[in-house]
């Protein structure tokens, strides 16, 4: 058989292979599918979207990130988008929608550039020049965070409520929040530190949201086991406990033969002693609280009640580690070895009253560092999506006070970052030139889409923004609760550094790993390489397509 004359065959039947430009149109376009979905989202003035699952459950939120994790998306390039998303809001909490978008529009300016013949390598190659210049400005930029400015890290939180449900009492969880994270921050080595894990958020659905509060201590979604026992507790000495305080089901059934009634009540009374000596023992370590992260029974209730043990059961595992940090007590598995060294201490567990459902407040606790926000609004929904924005408020505290930088919002930095850009071009010249300016006019689209999505005109807005750039006035962004171009930090519209900086690390490495791809090979049966047009899972056209 003469060479050539036949295929060679090297991938498996049914195998869906799309090559070269068609490989790269089709996950440029998936991009874009992506960033359209969550772009009329972006700022104070942005859209919220309504997300129903196949359970019917119902998620109303404005968050990027809560968008993406719960629309189901099959392209692969897609997915890779949806990445970014995940990777920002795990870095710093916040800035999730802007890094998608902005990886969607650096998209969609290679593909101009990849339909004027330019090498995707020189695209990629400009891209990440663009990226480390529009870093450097974006450092330059940076103002300083004074340490112990309580203001603007305020400031920096309601900034960063302003575009969530949470935003009519974002004065009051501004507060919350400061005071939270401040709490909490630890120094070492002259750097601070904040872990967000030290700071527990419970939610009870009803009363509005301005009862939402800080507490300092922990709060249990649970009431006390039994109506006998004290309400409140001074002084509390608390045990810790993940075992049962029943009487152990044997493995095997075991059947026992009764021939007479006193037989029954030897076997009722030997069930009882033992858990009698089980409630012994904790009283014998001197407890007068106990949390038990596993079942409690009825007779065991009674015994604990009878001693006036305040005994909450089945605690969540994660809030029996708080526990334990907040109030120094062990978590003990077995009772026999617990004594009064493992208890820990709080000044006062109190069982308190919200509508029809009771939770257990443990307060003035040993470490002072435990704090606790109680979210409080009238449904599920708003308390879920008050959540969200109290999780991006408390991350971008955190980073603020970690870093100590900030840039103004409102899409001033990135006019800053193009500007520089544009001036920056021309001395690398040639092709990738082409690609830096790509950069510069993708990064507006911050600005753009905020003029957008307040009902105002993007182009005129972006006029008279560069105009006050080029006069040095080069915190100028869109104003958009005031409908007009204005300066930021008046507006306080600010943000921590490490925000911006994320986002242009993640877009553009996400812009250029999705460039280089020349080839997509799926297996048969797997989700990847849909037909040209049609983003496996989502229309080009966004959202409309979803179920
Ligand atoms: N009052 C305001 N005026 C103008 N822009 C604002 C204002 N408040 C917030 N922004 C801007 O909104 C953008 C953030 O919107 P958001 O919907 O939270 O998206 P992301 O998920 O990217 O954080 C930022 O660019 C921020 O500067
Ligand atoms: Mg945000």
């Amino acid at each position: 058989m003469i060479a050539g004359q036949q295929p060679i065959i090297i991938l498996k039947e049914g195998t869906k292979r799309e090559r070269g430009k068609g490989a790269q149109a089709n996950n440029i376009m998936a991009a874009l599918a992506i960033s359209d979905a969550v772009k009329s989202t972006l700022g104070p003035k942005g859209m919220d979207k309504m997300l129903v699952d196949s359970m019917g459950d119902v998620v109303v939120t404005n968050d990027g990130a809560t968008i993406l994790k719960e629309i189901d998306v099959e392209h692969p390039a897609a997915k890779m988008i949806v990445e970014v998303a995940k990777s920002q809001d795990e870095e710093c909490g916040d800035g999730t929608t802007t890094a998608v978008i902005l990886t969607g529009e650096l998209l969609k300016g290679a593909g101009e550039l990849l339909d004027q013949n330019i090498h995707p390598t020189v695209i990629c190659g400009g891209f990440k020049i663009a990226a480390e210049k529009a870093i450097e400005t974006l450092n330059k930029i940076a103002m300083p965070i004074k340490p112990g400015d309580k203001k603007t890290l305020k400031d920096i939180a309601m900034t960063s409520m302003a575009s969530k449900g949470a935003s009519s009492s974002k004065e009051l969880l501004a507060d919350i929040v400061v005071d939270a994270v401040i709490n909490i921050a630890e120094k070492i080595n002259d750097k601070t530190y904040v872990d967000l894990d030290n700071i527990q958020i419970q939610k009870k659905q009803g009363g509005g949201i301005a009862n939402t509060k800080i507490i300092s201590g922990i709060i249990l979604d649970k009431e006390r086991v039994h109506e006998g026992m004290p309400k409140h507790i001074k002084n509390a000495k608390i045990a810790l406990i993940n075992s049962a305080l029943e009487v152990k089901k044997t493995e095997v059934d075991a059947r026992i033969q009764i021939q007479d009634p006193t037989q029954l009540q030897a076997f009722l009374d030997e069930e009882e002693g033992m858990i009698r000596k089980m409630v012994e023992k904790v009283k014998k370590s001197e407890a007068n609280v106990l949390i038990c992260q596993k079942g409690v029974d009825d007779i065991a209730q009674h015994f604990l009640a009878k001693e006036g043990i305040y005994t909450v059961r089945r605690a969540k595992k994660s809030d029996m580690e708080k526990l334990s940090k907040a109030t120094g007590a062990k978590i003990v598995a077995n009772l026999d070895g617990l004594t009064s060294k493992d208890l820990g201490s709080a000044g006062n567990v109190e069982e308190k009253k919200f509508g029809d459902d009771k939770m257990t407040f443990v307060t003035d606790c040993k470490n002072p560092k435990a704090v606790s926000i109680l979210i409080r609004g009238t449904t599920e929904h708003v308390v879920d999506e008050l959540e969200r924005g109290l999780h991006d408020a408390l991350s971008v505290v955190k980073v603020a006070l970690e870093d100590g930088k900030m840039t103004a919002g409102g899409g001033s930095a990135s006019i800053a970052i193009a500007m520089a850009l544009r001036d920056y071009a021309p001395s690398v010249g040639g092709r990738e030139q082409m690609a830096i300016e790509a950069f510069a006019n993708a990064i507006e689209i911050v600005p753009k889409t905020l003029s957008e999505n307040a009902g105002l005109d993007p182009i005129d807005m972006m006029l008279e923004i560069r105009s006050e750039h080029k006069k040095g006035n080069r915190y100028t962004g869109i104003d958009v609760l005031g409908g007009k171009v204005d300066d930021m930090l008046k507006n306080k519209v600010i943000e921590p550094l490490r925000v911006s900086l994320q986002e242009i690390q993640a877009a553009s490495e996400a812009a250029v790993m999705i460039l280089r791809i020349d080839d997509v090979i799926a297996a048969k049966g797997g989700g990847g390489a849909p037909p040209m047009g049609g983003p496996g899972g989502m229309p080009p056209g966004g959202m409309e397509g979803m179920e």
